[in-house]
């Protein structure tokens, strides 16, 4: 492991990186267990990428805990997705504070549960004061809410007076999303074989590369997010410019 963590560039690295963890319920389906199984498995695979991200030295890693869309699925699997975000929170706080990581949540928060609120709300508080590293959990979270809710903050801008429509930018925009302030993703990670954005930061995403893996989220390993790491550096990012002058800068 040592051998292929010394081939990251330090000074290559994505500040950002966000994570489609898919693929618990089939893991689990192919063990012959529960689907929350899959779940309770996937959590140990969080545990190693949150750690592995920090020690490697990445600012903001951000995973895609809970959907909008997965309210649908069936209550005893949201109701025990919900217990498990209340129980590995209150297991996970003092490792996150003794390694001066900082949590945060985007998405729409005041739709979890009460408890899970109240879990998140303390880890917040005791977290925010840590530099190394932000976990940002994306819960209840979709893009298109996500825009539709910064859309209705501008709106309301624009009727209070402090916002002429004529005036409006991008970086007004970027600033009323849940991610103002938190640079875009530079690496997303899907697990599981699936080649789907899922309504997944899609603004943030618009010069993102984007890396797939047939591994289930469970079986995520320090190994294979470094691979995606090393994958991300072998590429050439341009930004719309050609690749003379992205040299040109380089040299
Ligand atoms: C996708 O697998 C995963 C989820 C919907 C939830 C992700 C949750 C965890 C990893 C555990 C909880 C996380 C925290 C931070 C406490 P799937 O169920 O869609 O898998 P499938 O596509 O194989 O059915």
């Amino acid at each position: 492991m040592e051998k292929l963590l010394e081939k990251i560039h330090k000074d290559r690295l994505p500040k950002h990186v966000a994570v489609i963890m898919d693929g618990n319920g089939r893991w689990a389906r192919k063990k012959g267990l529960l689907r929350i199984n899959g779940h309770k498995n996937g959590v140990k695979a969080v545990r190693e990428t949150v750690e592995t991200s920090a020690k490697i030295g990445i600012k903001h890693l951000t995973l895609y805990a809970f959907s909008t869309e997965n309210w649908r699925r069936p209550k005893e699997e949201v109701d025990a997705l919900m217990t498990l975000l209340i129980t590995t929170l209150k297991k996970e706080v003092k490792t996150l504070s003794s390694n001066q990581i900082r949590l945060n949540a985007i998405g729409d928060i005041d739709s979890l549960p009460e408890k899970a609120r109240a879990e998140l709300a303390e880890v917040m508080e005791l977290t925010s004061s840590n530099e190394r590293m932000t976990v940002h959990l994306a819960l209840s979270y979709s893009s298109r809410w996500e825009i539709v809710e910064a859309t209705r903050k501008l709106l309301e801008k624009v009727e209070s007076g402090a916002l002429k429509s004529k005036d409006l930018t991008e970086k007004d925009f970027e600033s009323a999303l849940s991610t103002a302030g938190i640079p875009d993703p530079e690496l997303l990670i899907r697990t599981s074989g699936e080649h789907r954005i899922s309504n997944y930061l899609l603004w943030q995403i618009a010069y993102t590369e984007l890396y797939f893996t047939d591994v289930l989220w469970p079986d995520f390993r320090e190994k294979d997010l470094i691979e995606a790491l090393l994958d991300f550096q072998g590429r050439e990012r341009r930004f719309g410019k050609t690749s003379d002058q992205i040299k040109e800068v380089d040299a």
